[in-house]
């Protein structure tokens, strides 16, 4: 590697990896494309941007020729794909931007490398990696096995359709037209910079504000859960060592039910305020300002409709092929977590603006939430 673009570093995941990558590989030359949509944010990357050799440009992924400009102009041999609309409640309300994004952009991006690296200037050293999810696999029962590589797909959201169809179309370009691909299917993350939507940043930040924790259904789903550094590591794994046309599962043999995580954040963040006077002033709506329970909060409301039961990575391909393996245990890492938000509070603020309030209020009002 040494020419990178990376589509949604602007993004929760996107913008973890470009810092990585920074970290590990100082010398690289990275350009990051991003449409800065409600989820991307250039404060989460700005800092370690320097116009010279790490550039951002925003731009949409469905403009093809941009794509294809860029990859020559920079003669980028590495594109890591994390660009997308993630969030399956989101995608739920209003499918469309889902299937033009991650299944239409995508495309596009493929069109593109294709055009800049099997075209007229044929370059024979270039990789397409695409960041997937582990949703593609469909749901599991308790007792059924973890997803392999080899688990038939059966997405049951919007999002995890246009996930799966944006992965069948990486699989096609590599079989088709020999582009050189390797796909990630990954769990779920969690860590900074990660938008306050998703389960755990929403509900640290609602244990801080004294907002309802809303729990879907009996809190009984179970995700497994890796943090985000973990899963950059992997996917740099990928990118160094990853077998062309191959796929890896990265998971971090961490399964827990909603219910479990729900109460470490609370149990963390009212630790947080007994061990620091001064958070009971920042927060004084916080049940954990006046010595009560962030538990207090807790609230059961209306199911996601079609909500997955249990996702499990079976992760022993990356280990053996790749030895990757997760470096962080979950109640370190969350606590690692909670303590990034409690030092980053004007990130947050920032982006809790007219359409997250507004997000937030069309999702939880149906819900009671
Ligand atoms: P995110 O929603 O936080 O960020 C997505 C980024 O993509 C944003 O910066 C956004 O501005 C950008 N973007 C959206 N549409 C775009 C477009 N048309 N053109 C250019 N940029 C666009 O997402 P995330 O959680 O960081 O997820 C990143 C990737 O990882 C996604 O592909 C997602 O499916 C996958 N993934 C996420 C998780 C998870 O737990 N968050 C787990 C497995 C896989
Ligand atoms: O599995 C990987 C996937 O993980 C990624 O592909 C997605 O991009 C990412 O958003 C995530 O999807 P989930 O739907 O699992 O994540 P979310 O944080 O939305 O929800 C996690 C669990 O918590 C899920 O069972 C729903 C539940 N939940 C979520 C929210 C936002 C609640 O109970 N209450 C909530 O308010």
């Amino acid at each position: 590697m040494a020419n990178l673009l990376v589509t949604g570093g602007a993004g929760f995941i996107g913008a973890n990896y470009v810092r990585h990558h920074v970290a590990t590989h100082p010398g690289d030359h990275l350009v990051v494309l991003d449409a800065l949509t409600y989820a991307g944010n250039l404060a989460s990357i700005q800092d370690v941007l320097d116009g010279k050799l790490r550039h951002f440009v925003r731009g949409d992924i469905c403009d093809s020729d941009l794509v294809h400009e860029l990859l020559v102009k920079h003669d980028i041999d590495t594109l890591v794909h994390f660009a997308a609309e993630s969030h399956v409640d989101r995608s739920i309300l209003g499918p469309d931007a889902f299937v033009e994004t991650n299944v239409v952009g995508t495309h596009s991006l493929l069109k593109a490398a294709r055009k800049a690296w099997l075209g007229e200037r044929r370059r024979a050293s270039h990789r397409f990696h695409h960041v997937s999810t582990d949703e593609v696999f469909g749901s599991l029962s308790p007792t059924d096995p973890a997803f392999t590589e080899t688990t038939p797909y059966a997405p049951n959201s919007p999002y995890s359709a246009s996930k799966a169809g944006s992965d069948m179309l990486v699989r096609a370009y590599q079989h088709t037209y020999g582009l050189t691909t390797t796909l990630t299917n990954c769990s779920n993350n969690y860590g900074p910079y990660q938008f306050p939507e998703k389960l755990i940043p929403l509900f640290v930040i609602r244990c801080l504000e004294g907002g309802p924790l809303p729990i879907y259904g009996d809190g009984m789903n179970v995700r497994d859960w890796l943090f985000v550094e973990d899963h950059c590591r992997g996917i740099e794994a990928v990118l160094e060592h990853g077998k062309p046309g191959e796929t890896y599962n990265i998971g971090g043999r961490c399964e827990l039910p909603n219910i479990a995580v729900i109460d470490t954040i609370v149990k963390t963040v009212d630790a947080a305020f007994a061990s620091d006077g001064r958070l009971g002033e920042r927060f004084p709506n916080s049940p954990a300002a006046r010595g009560a329970s962030c538990a207090d909060l807790k609230t059961h409301v209306t199911d996601r409709p079609g909500h997955d039961r249990r996702y499990a990575i079976d992760p022993r391909k990356i280990e053996a092929a790749l030895g990757f393996e997760p470096a962080f245990r979950f109640e370190q890492a969350l606590a690692q977590t909670v303590q990034w938000y409690l030092a980053n509070e004007p990130w947050w603020r920032a982006i809790q603006n007219n359409d997250y309030r507004q997000w937030v209020q069309a999702n939880y009002a149906a819900r009671g939430g």
